[in-house]
């Protein structure tokens, strides 16, 4: 089983990207053969973004996930533009794409219209290279959060067409979306999800978060004038937290629903941020020594990114040859 995924260098990492990603990273080292996972430098720059944080937040990610529990001797993490073939099969697999499939892009839609100067070609590009990631490695599975469903949708959809149209090459990978946590919602406006460029900081829990901020955040979710712990429909609020709790302490979320079927909001919001807390400890306590160490996570990074072409290279030759490009 081929694991892949991606995750963008921008901003500081949310709770949301923990529990509907990262720790599905953690979990899927052991199963992947091997499982791959790229900082997609390249799709940063689709959107406004400062050429001098741009390495700073790669090796903040970087530690991140290593500090979440990545180990480089068990998975291959890189870095996206350490590896040509990305870029390559992107511009290929463009002439498969249908340009009506890229305009149905939830995420472009929305990005486009956040942006205040330029609605880049690349952001519409997207998708494209988010496929050439995936398929670059022939992988069967992809773990990502909810919003990343259409794109898996769309590189499906191009694997299917090359293959239809040059011969078999191409995996047709699916999509792995945790059952609780795929979508964890802002805590002040809980009908959107957590993110990171959209909504106010106190909506969204970072993974570095300070215990008193975590709890902070919790204290003061948004949740509805009701007084019951369960989910339901004008419950979103409340139903997010109890996720995020089910997620945190791994009890099942009817569980939960018995387990407070007494308790007041209060009481309710406190044991999430207590569970919270301790979910990201180890993380926190990990983060600053590893950040510490610029020229050992570049080193990981190289390592990753030899071993990653030595995959990708192999993919590139097969897709090149099917398509006619380049020397007999
Ligand atoms: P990115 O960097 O925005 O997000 C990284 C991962 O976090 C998940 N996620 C969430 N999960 C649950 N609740 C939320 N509120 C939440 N917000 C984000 C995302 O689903 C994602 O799994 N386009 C991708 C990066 C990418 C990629 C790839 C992913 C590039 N190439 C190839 C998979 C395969 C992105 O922007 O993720």
């Amino acid at each position: 089983m081929r694991i892949f995924s991606g995750i963008q260098p921008t901003g500081e990492k949310h709770l949301g990207n923990y529990i509907g990603a990262i720790r599905q990273y953690v979990e899927a080292q052991d199963r992947g053969e091997p499982a791959v996972f790229c900082i997609v430098d390249l799709h940063a720059i689709t959107v406004s973004y400062d050429p001098k944080e741009l390495r700073k937040r790669l090796h903040d990610t970087t530690a991140i996930l290593l500090a979440a529990g990545l180990d480089p001797e068990r998975c291959v993490l890189f870095r996206q533009s350490d590896v040509k073939e990305h870029t390559e099969l992107s511009w290929l697999l463009g002439s498969v794409t249908a340009h009506g499939d890229l305009n149905r892009m939830h995420q472009f839609k929305d990005k486009s219209a956040s942006q205040k100067e330029l609605v880049s070609a690349g952001l519409f590009f997207y998708p494209v290279l988010q496929a050439a990631d995936v398929l670059a490695y022939r992988a069967n599975e992809v773990p990502v959060g909810e919003d990343q469903r259409q794109h898996i949708e769309l590189m499906r959809e191009i694997a299917r067409r090359f293959n239809e149209r040059f011969g078999e090459t191409l995996v047709v990978p699916e999509h792995r979306i945790p059952e609780v946590g795929a979508k964890v919602m802002d805590l002040q406006e809980p009908d959107r999800k957590m993110s990171t460029s959209v909504g106010a900081d106190s909506g969204r829990v970072f993974v570095l978060d300070e215990e008193k901020a975590i709890r902070k955040k919790f204290g003061s979710a948004v949740t509805d004038s009701g007084r019951e712990i369960r989910r339901g429909e004008d419950k979103a609020g409340i139903a997010n937290l109890i996720g995020v709790l089910s997620v945190a302490s791994g009890k099942a979320e009817d569980e939960i629903e018995n387990d407070f079927a007494d308790a007041g909001y209060g009481d309710f919001k406190k044991a999430v941020a207590d569970s919270v807390v301790e979910f990201l400890a180890p993380v926190r306590d990990a983060y600053p020594e590893i950040r510490a160490d610029d020229a050992e996570l570049e080193r990981i990074l190289a390592t990753g990114a030899e071993r990653a072409r030595g995959y990708a290279s192999q993919t590139l030759a097969d897709v090149r040859s099917a398509m006619g490009i380049g020397p007999p």
